[in-house]
């Protein structure tokens, strides 16, 4: 049995914040979880009997306002489980509107960066959130338009700004906490010790969830899944497949197999790695299966962008199947699905997902338990587990890459003398960009073919050759990006080096297309 795991909850009143404060809440090395603000206090209390016993509430800020008919509030029995809560913003001002305080429309908000004063006498001593050792007068970021003008019974004020009078307020013994500013942002320098302060001195959490105890923890509760079963897992090359990989192999041994499915598609080096990686370095049994021929051959004569990434997913799950064909008595299937994936499902405003057909995903028929050990993790988390189970940098770090490969970023037919010409120009793209320091700042940087061909001259010979579009760009979540600003001379390296060293292309371009309104791929 695993020991319980102290969580605290971030309640989601519809801000763009509630990710960001969890986030900080787990810099603070403790497990935080968000969760809609229709939770009641019985579902709160019952996750004790889960081994996830709740130590601490958050409540986000939101863009709605407290005097607005429908808008978002929370069980009122929340406000009694005796958990210390802390609200931010909109969540500032429900607990003050609920629990005897004022919420008004004084017609003056306050937008962006705010000059906070801390009460002298909370300075001293009198405040949880706010000690000694921050400044006084410390810059905030703000963004509200009520203000909150009497905290809730109970509770004093312990800052202020010059249009807010009750920036701040704490009523330490019911373990109620306000701040109308927000902490969770960098704007805020000292917001994060505002959110420790809360979570060490009022919910009395030490700083315990750390990369190791959260391996230690996954490792026992897959023993406690799997048993004695055998499960499987589909590589991809990818980070997140990789980790859960390693990390239930730690658990569970020799009773996992993992199939690489080598599609012909993947970037230069990268079906080596995976098998020197896996099967060298941390001993996985693995199943590489060199599929380019079938590949190949299926791709012929498809030009249309959709029926290729139809082609190549179909084909995908086939070999799949085939190759774990012999391991008909594996009951899980290991799946390296994220945070931000369970999140995002759990919401309703499912329009705005992008759906992806990601190969390396579960086929529909097979018929798997799932393990997914990552499932509480955001990806930079998932990176340091990574980097804590012995995986290289190459995996850890790996930028963004589409399921169906190279095959996307190949215009027209896909050819194996096309995906050897591709292969080169973009090894020499990540080499560049990672020779310039460039290879974290920039989310994806690659290569692309397309199906044109152009005249030039070289040496002194006329040219008829393919030219390579570099696509390198910045990004946070995929869903928007810019063209990333790379430095001329690093372009002028890429273009000479990929016009010296792969023949048949004679010119590079670069592309300036943010998203929208184009994609990141170009198919
Ligand atoms: P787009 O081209 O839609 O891509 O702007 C957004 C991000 O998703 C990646 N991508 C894929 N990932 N399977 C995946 O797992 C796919 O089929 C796929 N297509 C695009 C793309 O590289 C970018 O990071």
């Amino acid at each position: 049995m695993t020991d319980a795991l102290d969580t605290v909850l971030v309640v989601d009143f519809g801000a763009q914040y509630a990710q960001l404060i969890a986030r900080r809440v787990r810099e603070a090395r403790v497990y935080s979880e968000i969760v809609p603000h229709s939770i009641t206090a019985a579902e709160i209390t019952a996750r004790a009997s889960e081994g996830r016993p709740v130590r601490g509430i958050v409540f986000s800020g939101g863009p709605a306002s407290v005097h607005v008919e429908g808008a978002p509030s929370i069980d009122p029995a929340v406000h009694e489980l005796g958990i210390p809560i802390l609200g931010i913003c909109y969540g500032a001002q429900l607990l003050a509107r609920d629990l005897g305080g004022e919420v008004a429309r004084t017609g003056r908000g306050e937008y962006g960066r705010t000059e906070l004063t801390v009460d002298a006498s909370a300075h001293h001593g009198g405040s949880t959130l706010f000690t000694a050792a921050q400044p006084r007068t410390q810059p905030v970021w703000m963004s509200h338009f009520d203000t909150i003008t009497v905290p809730p019974t109970g509770a004093v004020v312990v800052a202020s700004t010059s249009d807010t009078p009750a920036a701040a307020y704490e009523d330490r013994a019911a373990g109620r906490y306000g701040v109308q500013f927000h902490p969770e942002v960098v704007h805020t320098p000292h917001g994060q010790e505002v959110l420790e302060h809360f979570l060490y001195d009022a919910c009395g959490l030490a700083p315990t969830w750390t990369m190791t105890s959260i391996i230690d923890t996954q490792i026992e509760l897959i023993r406690a899944q799997v048993g004695s079963a055998r499960a499987i897992c589909g590589l991809s090359g990818g980070v997140d497949s990789a980790v859960a990989a390693a990390l239930v192999h730690r658990a569970i041994g020799s009773q996992l197999t993992c199939v690489f499915v080598d599609t012909g598609l993947m970037r230069q080096g990268e079906g080596e790695q995976v098998v020197e990686t896996f099967q060298r370095h941390q001993g996985i049994e693995l199943i590489h299966v060199r599929a380019e021929d079938r590949f190949f051959e299926r791709l012929a004569g498809i030009t249309e962008p959709e029926a290729k990434r139809k082609a190549i997913g179909e084909l995908f799950i086939r070999v799949f199947e085939d190759a774990s064909g012999g391991l008909e008595d594996a009951e899980f299937l290991v799946q390296g699905t994220l945070y931000p994936d369970v999140i995002e499902s759990g919401t309703k405003d499912a329009a705005k997902i992008k759906s992806h057909h990601n190969v390396g995903g579960l086929p529909d028929d097979m018929q798997f338990a799932l393990v997914e050990p990552l499932r509480a993790l955001f990806k930079d988390e998932v990176r340091r587990v990574g980097t804590e189970l012995g995986l290289p940098d190459e995996i850890v770090w790996r930028q963004p890459f589409p399921g169906p490969g190279l095959g996307v970023r190949i215009i027209g037919e896909v050819t194996p003398e096309k995906v050897a010409m591709l292969q080169q120009a973009d090894a020499i793209v990540r080499e560049e960009v990672k020779a310039a320091g460039l290879e974290r700042e920039i989310w994806q940087a690659f290569a692309v073919l397309p199906d044109i061909r152009s005249v030039g001259v070289m040496g002194d010979e006329r040219t008829y050759g393919h030219p390579i579009i570099i696509r390198a760009v910045t990004s946070e979540d995929a869903m928007t990006a810019d063209w990333a600003r790379l430095p001329y001379d690093l372009l002028e390296r890429m273009s000479s080096r990929i016009i010296n060293e792969v023949a048949g292309i004679n010119r590079v371009a670069y592309d300036i297309t943010s998203k929208p309104p184009g994609t990141i791929e170009w198919e």
